[in-house]
């Protein structure tokens, strides 16, 4: 299409007109890209399990395995803790810093570039990896660059899945990426499980060398899946961003629902840029931070909410449960197996989460959240309270392993996976790409702090807090409930567009109630024959191309 025909944009004042009908083709091409959720969850999960293997043991211990064989001495011999917190923790370090520069690439070259580009530096990073022996270098090295690539990869798929989505199916469809985490947890403790008696290099080598398979799928589909059609807004490439969305909802692209559908973008981006115009690199992040803290629409508001919402998912607690719980419900004595326990709690997060594709849509984002942040406050503070009134008894035990297992219910139906659709859609296209970087960015960090805190809180030589712990967890999960009541706006519905409007218009609590009454397109400039006003089309294509 040439640049002179798509000046001519048709565009529409009616706001059901938005969004184009889309094809069953099109709804599963937006959701293959949740595919990169196994990587998150996977890539955290494994580790665990390699690091209690035994014959990973002795190559960093130096131990000869016929002391690891003797089931009497074999416990004693764990791999240093500063060794230990060091090969944890460096992935978080790297995924931290691959979120925030993810967000610069994915400007640059796009989003599924950036994702594909991710891939490939996991890819390498997992080489590293497998090829560690008993140094610390590889193995340290290996999984700060395969962070990195994960770090592009979980903050770009959530960037790309909000921009690509049906308005209708947006919140389920990002749900999709937070089950693959789930069944990446999943595949980890089971691919860990098969491989851990090995008396080879292959018990850890296996594991982390099948992570590369994840990132070829996940590069190889999206090859041929299209860009972006917002990215090439933001770049002034309008005819390219006809076409893609045209792909994207099956859709020629001469039709009349492509064309509205395109005109609302551009005119929302152009209302935006007026708003906060882009200056140089420094500007253009200092962008995210800008505005009134009192204001919801504001982007610092934005900003502040992505980056807490995710800091909040992390206080929920339930990393507590996926990194330390075998050692946890071992501590509670008087259960046999405490692996298969923690199995059952991995089973009932995959199992759950599909409820919130249904839920997210028919009740929304801020009931999910509050209801949520309820049931875990109460799940939470049972088994704390039968913990310290009655912990020794085994009923109470078999309680409070329940009530954690309801705990990871409501996690996993509805914080789980709320926090990623929300921190996709509350950001304005100018500061998108960065917002969901930075949202992502503190998952990471908080994960990173609570995994370093909380063998202080339950270590037996530390706090030794047992399941007093969960006190702590059910208090934060009360702030939860009441950061979800003050601060979370509802977005069921709405396109990113309709989203952004709604933020100037309303408050969390009454947001609910908002209904789209305008188009951007009609506010900007519809001309007479109902086409965007020319000149919105061609200062996008110049500031685009000026970037
Ligand atoms: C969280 C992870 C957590 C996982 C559990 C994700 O949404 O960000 O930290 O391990 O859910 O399913």
């Amino acid at each position: 299409m040439s640049i002179e025909k798509s000046r001519a944009l048709s565009a529409t004042a009616d706001t059901s007109r938005i969004e184009s009908p889309v094809t069953v083709k099109a709804y599963f091409m937006c959701a293959f890209a949740a595919f990169g959720g196994i990587f998150f969850g996977y890539d955290s999960g494994y580790i665990n399990g390699v690091l209690g293997m035994r014959y990973f043991i002795t190559l960093h211990t130096g131990l000869s395995p016929t002391l690891l064989d003797n089931k009497d001495t074999a416990d004693q011999f764990t791999i240093s803790s500063s060794r230990k917190s060091l090969i944890v923790s460096i992935l978080s370090a790297g995924t931290f810093f691959g979120a925030i520069i993810a967000g610069d690439v994915a400007d640059f070259t796009g989003r599924r570039t950036t994702i594909i580009i991710g891939c490939g530096v996991f890819i390498v990073g997992v080489i590293l990896q497998t090829a560690s022996h008993s140094g610390l270098g590889l193995i340290v090295a290996g999984r700060l660059i395969a962070g990195f690539g994960v770090g592009f990869v979980s903050a770009i798929i959530i960037l790309y899945m909000s921009e690509i989505a049906p308005k209708r199916v947006r919140g389920a469809i990002v749900s999709g990426y937070q089950f693959c985490i789930t069944i990446g947890i999943l595949l980890a403790s089971c691919v860990d499980y098969a491989t851990e008696n090995r008396n080879d290099t292959g018990s850890y080598r296996i594991p982390i060398a099948i992570q590369m398979l994840w990132a070829i799928i996940l590069a190889i589909g999206l090859f041929f899946l299209p860009e972006s059609p917002r990215y090439f807004v933001k770049r002034g490439n309008i005819p390219r961003a006809t076409e893609v969305l045209a792909r994207l909802r099956g859709q020629p692209r001469d039709s009349e629902y492509i064309q509205q559908e395109l005109a609302e973008i551009i005119a929302n981006h152009e209302y935006e840029l007026k708003v906060t115009p882009q200056g140089s690199y420094f500007a253009s992040w200092a962008n995210c931070f800008k505005g009134s803290l009192w204001q919801g629409q504001s982007n610092l508001r934005r900003t502040i909410l992505g980056t807490s919402m995710q800091m909040m998912q992390q206080w929920t607690g339930v990393n507590f449960i996926f990194y330390f719980g075998t050692t946890f419900f071992q501590a509670l004595g008087t259960i046999s197996n405490p692996f298969l326990i923690s199995l059952i709690t991995t089973l009932v997060n995959v199992c759950s989460t599909p409820i919130s594709f249904w839920t997210i849509e028919k009740f929304g984002r801020r009931p999910l959240l509050l209801w949520g942040a309820l049931g875990m406050v109460i799940c939470q503070f049972i088994v704390a309270i039968a913990g310290t009134v009655d912990g020794g008894n085994p009923q109470t035990v078999k309680a409070e392993i329940a009530f954690i297992c309801i705990f990871i219910f409501f996690f996993a139906s509805t914080w789980g996976p709320g926090a990623w659709v929300v921190i996709g859609e509350i950001f304005p296209l100018p500061i998108r790409s960065r917002g969901v970087a930075l949202s992502t960015a503190s998952n990471w960090l908080w994960n990173c702090i609570i995994t370093v805190i909380t063998p202080y809180m339950v270590g037996a030589d530390k706090a030794n807090m047992g399941p007093k712990v969960f006190f702590v967890w059910g208090s934060l999960c009360a702030c939860a409930f009441i950061y979800a009541y003050f601060l979370i706006p509802e977005t069921k519905g709405l396109s990113l567009e309709q989203v952004d409007r709604m933020l100037e218009e309303t408050t969390p609590r009454t947001s609910a109630r908002w209904k789209p009454h305008t188009t951007f397109a009609a506010d900007m400039g519809l001309t007479a024959d109902g086409t965007l006003a020319p000149e919105i089309v061609g200062d996008i294509e110049r500031k685009g191309s000026a970037v």
